[in-house]
């Protein structure tokens, strides 16, 4: 016995040592094949603790809002030929990647909505912008061809400024098109003036996917050539919906101009609404074109609840079932995904906050999604921080594998004493056996997600 304890303890010095002293691992680091990333918005960016949680987690930002057209576009001063562009809104959150190297999704050139209303009309300068403008029905609309001068002023305006103001950027993805077909269905979004109610000016003016096609040759002739560009959309799994991206697609990938497919997957449970055969078959379309796939918007709403209520455990828990089925279906395309990117840091700052979709609560605690997620993915080859402790135990015996001492909640990993993973879960009580088909008998490192990992003879 003591031999082995002293084999035992020699190896893991080993592995400590080739592993710096104190790291926590974050989902960024267990999802090697893809970028794992979430959102900064004006207000998060400004919190240290928020910024802390993306250092650790995250290696792909996208601002949620500050850079869509109406945070962006400048009305003062702005032509046909030479639309004002600002990244007022976006500076705080373009510098904090640059400073801390994170790659940054850039979202959105080209949508219907949360677009000023004086871009649209014959004359911009018509109206000063105020928050609440809209189009009217007496409003003259500019024609497709001014259109397209505007748009091509807008798309090199913003990419220079960013490339000015922000020149070691890793700004690696674009948004160049976002939503525009209809909610279901494989239609383009009807042309119109109402923005608010989900209609499309750019439909109106151009009558047909021309201006998609404009914005994309637009973006590939001034984007940084390192940016992919991509087609966005949401109830992408709707399949009449994924058919109609899957062959706009087709023909922007002809052309030359688009690099992938973006996924928003604002999905809720309970599972019979959006569900994760869905998602997976349309995973699986945008994969067969060829073109790169990123989730771009994941959150999972649970439904029902009153306010100031919380979910109970169990509605946790199914949440956390469907964030982990879901990456099941990403895994299986893992050579087209390229990046995973929640909507929302903690539950109380996401825009639909009242149903509790993303992986933190409202105190930065990691939530069950959370626990599933990362037990999901694949730790890196050398073991955190390994520590003493004679509570934790591992042992197997015949194909038992028995845990003990794991609070209950936590995840758990467990390793044999060169570091290789044999098996990991969620722990259900301290004191657990395990049904595992092959495990050698034996002796084992078991690892906890708090990062005081331990080792028990
Ligand atoms: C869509 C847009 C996002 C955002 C969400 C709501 O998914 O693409 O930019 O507006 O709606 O936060």
């Amino acid at each position: 016995m003591r031999t082995l304890k002293t084999f035992l303890i020699f190896t893991i010095i080993g592995i400590t040592s080739t592993f710096a002293q104190g790291q926590t691992y974050g989902l960024k680091d267990v999802y090697p094949d893809f970028k794992f990333g979430n959102v900064l918005n004006s207000s998060t960016v400004t919190q240290q603790k928020m910024k802390d949680l993306v250092l650790r987690e995250f290696n792909s930002i996208t601002p949620e809002n500050e850079l869509k057209p109406n945070a962006t576009m400048t009305q003062t001063g702005s032509t046909d030929t030479d639309i004002k562009v600002n990244l007022s809104s976006a500076s705080a959150i373009l510098k904090f990647c640059q400073d801390n190297n994170i790659p940054v999704r850039g979202h959105t050139l080209v949508w219907h909505s949360q677009t000023p209303p004086w871009f649209f009309r014959a004359n911009m300068q018509s109206k000063p912008h105020t928050w609440d403008d809209k189009l009217t029905a007496s409003d003259v609309l500019a024609d497709a061809e001014t259109m397209n001068k505007r748009m091509e002023s807008y798309i090199k305006n913003i990419f220079a400024l960013i490339k000015k103001n922000y020149p070691n950027l890793n700004l690696y993805a674009y948004d160049v098109v976002n939503e525009a077909f209809e909610n279901w269905g494989g239609n383009l979004r009807p042309g119109g003036i109402d923005q608010a109610a989900g209609q499309s000016p750019w439909m109106k003016i151009y009558g047909s996917n021309q201006y998609i096609i404009n914005a994309f040759a637009y973006a590939r002739q001034y984007a940084p050539e390192n940016c992919k560009l991509f087609y966005n959309d949401y109830n992408e799994y709707g399949s009449d919906k994924c058919n109609s991206i899957v062959s706009l697609a087709n023909k922007l990938k002809g052309l030359g101009t688009i690099d992938g497919i973006g996924m928003q997957s604002h999905l809720d449970l309970p599972e019979t609404t959006h569900t994760v055969s869905a998602f997976g078959a349309a995973l699986k379309k945008f994969a067969a074109t060829g073109l790169e796939v990123q989730v771009t918007e994941i959150d999972v709403t649970i439904p029902n609840i009153a306010s100031g209520q919380v979910p109970t455990v169990s509605e946790y828990e199914a949440q956390g079932r469907k964030y982990r089925d879901i990456m099941k279906e990403v895994l299986k395309y893992k050579d087209s995904v390229t990046a995973f990117v929640v909507w929302g840091i903690q539950d109380n700052q996401s825009w639909r906050s009242n149903r509790f979709p993303v992986l933190f609560d409202k105190n930065g605690n990691k939530k069950p999604a959370y626990d599933e997620l990362f037990a999901l993915g694949t730790l890196p080859s050398s073991n955190p921080e390994l520590q003493f402790d004679n509570s934790l135990k591992a042992w197997a015996n015949g194909n038992q594998l028995q845990v003990t001492g794991v609070d209950v909640g936590k995840m758990w990993r467990v390793y044999t004493t060169t570091g290789v993973l044999v098996h990991q879960g969620i722990s259900l009580g301290r004191d657990v056996v395990h049904n595992v088909s092959t495990i050698q008998s034996g002796a084992y490192i078991v690892w906890t997600e708090n990062g005081t990992t331990k080792v028990i003879f």
